[in-house]
């Protein structure tokens, strides 16, 4: 199977989406030169082209990016290459209505912006094919090819007829007949009942709450209709090019797309990451992106897009400073990533993104953008040889789900206050802060390599995934899991006592009463800290240990955290700094261990292959302790014992030969 390895070839790619047909063709020449100079060896190109290409159905205008190729490759530069499918033109809506998705209430979502197809629309799929048929013979042997990008960020969402046909097609394949979609469904709730298959429909706008298993299949059922049609395009390319890698680029932590599932279907795993500039936790959802993406991929993947600086699509986009692209950059590719690019080369004059930072920003070459673009060019091109390819050793495993997800971000909970993303990232964020690196599993994974799996919150739990989990206990590996999981079962059905009956064994609970969610800034007192956004009242088995009990408030007395044998069960959301003791804590006990003990605050270490990564997220200065002598691969010198590190500072070290 191809990889990014062929792609990467030993280096780091380093470029990003490339638009060249919003200029004219003079400045082509001059982006070329500026790639050079800034040591950019890819681009992707041809992602929203399909309008230039097909101005008219059935039309090929291919000599624009024929001689752009050709440039591109003279000057040694590869290209991903975008089947441009995520954007038809507007002849298609125009003539070709029925392409265009519609809303939960069956408005149009109309041509004018981006993305408007229904993945489920014949018409739409057969124009994809053909034009990424003619795209893939046409470019299957051009030497500036690398990589297959297909679409981009797979997001729409489509209730139109031909949907609900498509979706009555994808739930016989479910269930088989319509009683066993009433049973799934429990459609004897509200005279839902369905008496054949045509009365079914994608859940629409509806008098009251819909029905939670309808919407949790839907959910399925989208994800699954938007891989088909990337399977689709990535087999006619893979026919062509059986050695050039496919991948699509994910948005992280996106509800729309099941990422474990996609992964499985891609060559190259490949994510677009925002962090927010004003986010004083920018750095550890930038780390947990990357966890999660190399989790996917199950080793080096590919940073598809990020800023230099500004994005346009927050209330307030302010610029990174000075630093900030560098620091984050450097902490993707220290976890994993052999491709560091961004949205976009160069800076639009026209169209929604005018206003969106780029590599080469309004200022030209004279802007800090670039000047901070080139260095980090340089760099990476420095890294490459020893970085590329190399693993991230993980002992800890947090579980995600996009089931769990889906099924319990829904209305009539017990609490419209639990965002599942974050939970997942106050718990991924106690663990980066103890320094510990951390991997994603799914909950049916094979977990036998971790010392430690961490469950921040699954509410639905399939049959399977909990016997992996008790099997994974009972096998000797430490279990912590958090509050309002294991409840569902893939149906959406509540397990018999409120939560499941072996997860209740494995950690203790004689009876689950009751959830107790708290309100948006309130918190509960517990010993030894303060809980926050959930409760539960329940009673502990004979032999489990109370490790922590509520201490105010109705469940006073009853127990918050307990303990039976190495697993924990945590029926709260502890505050950051109480959680992230309780991991050290969990961690230390089962013998993993942070990378570097003893590191001063806002210093991330990670190891990758024989590096080790020092990345500051502070402004000041620091001094990091690592006994030995080392070079720094980023300033060519010496270090012996500690490293200084200023603002946003980064040194990648490699241990002097003895
Ligand atoms: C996404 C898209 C890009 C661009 C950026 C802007 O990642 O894939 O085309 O719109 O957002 O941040």
């Amino acid at each position: 199977m191809p990889s990014l390895r062929d792609a990467a070839r030993g280096r780091i790619l380093f470029g990003g989406d490339y638009n060249p047909e919003q200029w004219p063709e003079e400045v082509w020449e001059d982006d070329v030169r500026l790639m050079k100079e800034a040591g950019v060896n890819s681009v992707t190109l041809g992602v929203f082209s399909w309008a230039r290409i097909e101005p008219r159905p059935g039309a090929r205008e291919f000599g624009w990016l024929d001689r752009l190729m050709d440039l591109l490759h003279a000057n040694g530069i590869g290209v991903v290459l975008a089947t441009p499918t995520a954007s038809p033109p507007p002849w298609m809506g125009a003539r070709h209505p029925e392409t265009l998705p519609r809303t939960e209430d069956g408005s149009v979502v109309w041509y004018g912006s981006r993305q408007q197809f229904c993945p489920s629309s014949p018409v739409y799929r057969r124009y994809a094919a053909a034009l990424t048929e003619d795209l893939a013979a046409r470019y299957a042997d051009h030497p500036a090819l690398t990589v297959w990008h297909i679409n981009n960020e797979y997001c729409t969402h489509c209730w139109c007829d031909e949907t609900a046909a498509h979706f009555r097609r994808w739930l016989r394949t479910r269930y088989g007949t319509v009683e066993e979609l009433n049973a799934a469904w429990g459609t004897a709730f509200w005279s839902q009942r369905y008496d054949s298959w045509t009365e079914i429909l994608p859940p629409r706008t509806a008098q009251y709450m819909k029905n939670p298993t309808q919407v949790l299949d839907f959910k399925r059922f989208t994800s699954d209709a938007l891989m088909e049609c990337y399977v689709a395009e990535r087999d006619i390319v893979a026919r062509h090019t059986p050695r050039v890698p496919v991948t699509t680029n994910f948005m992280p932590l996106w509800s729309g797309q099941d990422a474990w599932a996609w992964a499985a279907q891609e060559d190259i795993v490949s994510v677009d990451i925002y962090p927010d500039s004003r986010d004083p936790r920018g750095g550890q959802y930038n780390a947990m992106i990357a966890d999660m993406t190399r989790s996917q991929a199950g080793g080096p993947w590919m940073l598809m897009e990020q800023a230099t600086g500004a994005v346009n699509w927050r209330d307030v986009n302010r610029p990174k400073p000075e630093g900030l692209n560098r620091l984050w950059s450097l902490q993707s590719v220290a976890r994993g990533a052999d491709a560091v690019c961004y949205f976009q080369w160069r800076q639009s004059r026209q169209g929604s993104e005018k206003f969106h930072s780029a590599m080469v920003g309004h200022a030209g070459e004279e802007g800090r953008a670039f000047a901070e673009v080139k260095r980090l060019g340089r760099e990476l091109a420095a890294l490459g040889p020893a970085v590329a390819g190399g693993e991230v050793p993980a002992d800890v495993a947090v579980l995600h789900d996009w089931d769990a997800w889906w099924a319990g971000a829904q209305e009539g909970r017990p609490s419209s206050l639990l965002d599942y993303t974050e939970v997942i990232r106050r718990w991924h964020g106690a663990l980066w802060e103890s320094g510990v690196v951390t991997e994603f599993a799914r909950p049916d994974a094979d977990l036998s390599r971790f010392k430690v799996v961490v469950v921040p919150h699954l509410y639905l739990l399939g049959d399977g995934a909990v016997d992996n989990l008790v099997a994974y206990a009972e096998g000797g590996g430490t279990v912590v899991c958090g509050f309002f999981s294991g409840i569902a079962d893939v149906d959406d059905r509540i397990r018999p006592g409120g939560m499941d009956a072996r997860l209740r064994d494995l950690f203790g609970i004689r009876t689950l009463h009751d959830w107790w969610p708290l309100d948006a800034d309130a918190s509960v007192e517990c010993d030894g800290f303060r809980g926050t956004l959930w409760s539960e009242e329940l009673t502990a088995a004979a032999d489990a240990e109370v490790v922590s009990s509520y201490r105010s408030g109705e469940l006073a007395g009853l127990p918050a955290v307990l303990r039976r044998g190495r697993a924990r069960y945590v029926s709260t959301l502890p505050e950051p700094d109480a959680l992230r003791a309780l991991l050290a804590e969990v961690v230390r006990e089962a013998g993993a261990r942070p990378v570097l003990a003893g590191l001063p605050a806002g210093v991330e270490a990670v190891r990758r292959g024989e590096l080790l990564f020092l990345l500051h997220h502070g402004r000041g200065s620091v001094t990091v302790e690592v006994p030995g002598a080392h070079e720094d691969l980023l300033t060519g010198t010496s270090v012996e014992d500690r490293v200084e590190l200023g603002r946003f500072g980064v040194a990648v070290l490699r241990s002097a030969a003895p």
